[in-house]
């Protein structure tokens, strides 16, 4: 086979050295910061992806540049190197503190108000709206939970990968036995190596396309909790502000928005207002 047919350039073609352990690093690095776990199949994504930042930086490997991270661990490289690498991914759980959140305003709200409805609006392969669901069958300790969550996922995504639920058995790897057994079935046979998430979770999800540049929101609020994470990072101030706005359209006193760890609103103190820890309420000074 001619070079030419190769996926990908063979290790000691690149222009920079990537071992075992700068992989390792990296890792350790994004779990910590940003919850997710990146699977030995993503090395070549994570080497394209973080080369631009040793291009950019002047840097001659990749040891230079995890070391000049661990440096500072407050440096502005850090945003980099976390957008670099989560761009498009997504993760059961990922910032947990948020789940925690969740758990305690579904039980705070409890069976009064009817059905609770949750969004989840850029929920990319579907990771997010199932961790929801999964919070909710926990919080109120039933497969059938009073919650309808609605999810969306760009127009250009497939559609398939969320609705299905079926991930690879790594996608799940850093959940808890009692969590996995009682929300995922393992494949068998053909399908090993693959779970798939107990229906009972699909059941309360209805997944749609949304472009969140649309020009209004026609998506059912308003909602008890909405998770708009990781996905402001793409636009500019401007853009996030129109966002924002109709955002809030979809918003009550009562709700919440969870919003990602490297998104910041105070230039949007008019539309919403911090109350925790990447957490947001509506400023009451917007109209219903
Ligand atoms: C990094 S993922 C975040 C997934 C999930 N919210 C999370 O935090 O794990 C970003 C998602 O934003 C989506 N996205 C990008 N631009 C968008 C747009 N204009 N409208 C809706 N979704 C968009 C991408 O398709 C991707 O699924």
């Amino acid at each position: 086979m001619s070079a030419t047919h190769l996926p990908h350039p063979p290790a000691d073609h690149r222009e920079f050295p990537f071992s075992d352990r700068d992989f390792r690093r990296v890792c350790q690095m994004i779990h910590g910061r940003a919850g997710i776990a990146l699977a030995p199949a993503k090395r070549d994504m994570v080497y394209g992806r973080l080369s631009r930042r040793l291009r950019t930086l002047g840097l001659a490997d990749f040891g230079a540049y995890l070391d000049l991270l661990d440096a500072d661990a407050h440096g502005a490289e850090w945003q980099a190197f976390t957008n670099a690498l989560t761009t498009n991914l997504t993760a059961f759980f990922r910032e947990p503190h948020h789940f925690e959140r969740l758990d305690a305003q579904l039980r705070e709200t409890g069976t009064h108000g009817g059905t609770i409805r949750l969004w989840s609006c850029a929920a990319s392969t579907g990771e997010e709206p199932y961790s929801m669901a999964i919070t909710a069958c926990e919080a109120f300790g039933t497969l059938t939970p009073p919650v309808r969550i609605r999810s969306h996922r760009h127009r250009h995504q497939v559609l398939a990968t969320a609705q299905r639920g079926v991930y690879s058995v790594e996608r799940i790897a850093d959940l808890d036995t009692e969590t996995r057994r009682r929300y995922f079935q393992r494949g068998t046979g053909p399908n090993e190596g693959r779970c798939r998430v107990n229906p009972a979770l699909q059941a309360l999800i209805e997944f749609r396309p949304l472009n969140l540049l649309e020009s209004r929101y026609d998506v059912g609020g308003p909602f008890t909790a909405l998770f708009c994470r990781n996905v402001m990072i793409y636009f500019d101030k401007p853009t996030q502000r129109g966002i924002l706005s109709r955002l809030v359209t979809q918003m009550d006193s009562a709700s919440l928005l969870y919003t990602g760890h490297s998104e910041n609103y105070l230039h949007a103190a008019d539309l919403i207002q911090p109350c925790g820890r990447t957490l947001y309420r509506r400023n009451p000074a917007v109209r219903a």
